[in-house]
């Protein structure tokens, strides 16, 4: 069915996007030249999508436990793991774009709310090989394929947790000392996304990079975007409409972006 607040969405959104030219901001059109619009082949892309290809393949039938919101394929509780791969995951290119941003933030911790089959887990990982990489799911049999994929692709540095992210979070957030990504996708609902975005903020700092999927996907996540821009630590953001950026720069005045992608 088609989400008729997403098409008004959309049409605000490419009425007003910019591309790299019309930008000012220095360290906006760093991000936007090198990394956004960087057209790079890069070797992980093709180790990342052998994986998915075996996913679109694979006839297995899963149950989902489904405790988000903001699936557009429908609430049914049976699935072949083919269907999920072709309906629930980040595009290539998208995914491509979140593996870039990440290995331009260098991070140490990187932690992925919504694993589901493991593909954007598999990228945030091959952005950076050191990096200590978490990602949590909150359906037991989705979560096992991921494992599958993770041992497939020898990404033996993810750790994949199985829970709701409101039960796994806070526990979880208590034994990391710091996080420079955040990617939340899963559970796109306006108070969940607040509230996942507040549990996080002390261990996030200024060269930290949150990623929110869907962020115009409703009115309640557009309203959880526009409390998020507005929030005093949130110093840049940009909005490229399937995903929004957040950045926490100390010493850079407020700025908000809204860019061609
Ligand atoms: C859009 S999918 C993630 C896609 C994945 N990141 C990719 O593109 O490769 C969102 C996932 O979040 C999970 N999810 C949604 N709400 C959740 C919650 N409250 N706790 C745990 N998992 C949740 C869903 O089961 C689903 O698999």
């Amino acid at each position: 069915m088609l989400n008729m607040h997403l098409v008004k969405s959309w049409l605000r959104y490419a009425a007003t996007a910019k591309g790299r030219h019309g930008l000012h901001s220095p360290f906006m059109y760093r991000l936007a030249d090198k990394v956004i619009y960087d057209k790079t082949p890069y070797p992980e892309y093709g180790l990342v999508e052998d994986q998915r290809r075996k996913l679109l393949r694979d006839q297995r039938l899963l149950t989902l436990t489904d405790l988000g919101a903001g699936s557009q394929y429908g609430n049914r509780k049976q699935r072949r793991v083919s269907a999920l791969a072709s309906n629930a995951l980040k595009s290539p290119r998208l995914a491509q774009l979140i593996y870039r941003l990440v290995r331009d933030t260098r991070p140490g911790t990187i932690l992925e709310l919504g694993t589901c089959l493991g593909i954007t887990t598999l990228y945030l990982a091959k952005a950076q090989a050191d990096a200590r990489v978490i990602t949590i799911e909150g359906c037991p049999q989705t979560a096992a394929v991921a494992r599958e994929v993770f041992r497939s692709a020898k990404a033996g540095q993810i750790e994949s947790l199985t829970g709701n992210f409101d039960e796994v979070l806070p526990d979880l957030l208590k034994t990391l000392p710091s996080l420079e990504v955040l990617f939340v996708d899963g559970n796109h609902r306006r108070d969940a996304t607040l509230n996942y975005f507040e549990w996080c903020l002390p261990i996030l700092h200024e060269d930290s990079l949150i990623i929110f999927d869907d962020i115009h996907w409703s009115k309640g996540m557009e309203e959880a975007w526009e409390r998020i821009k507005a929030h005093p630590a949130v110093s840049v953001t940009a909005d490229l409409f399937h995903i929004g950026l957040v950045f926490l720069r100390g010493g850079q005045a407020k700025e908000h972006f809204t860019l061609r992608f």
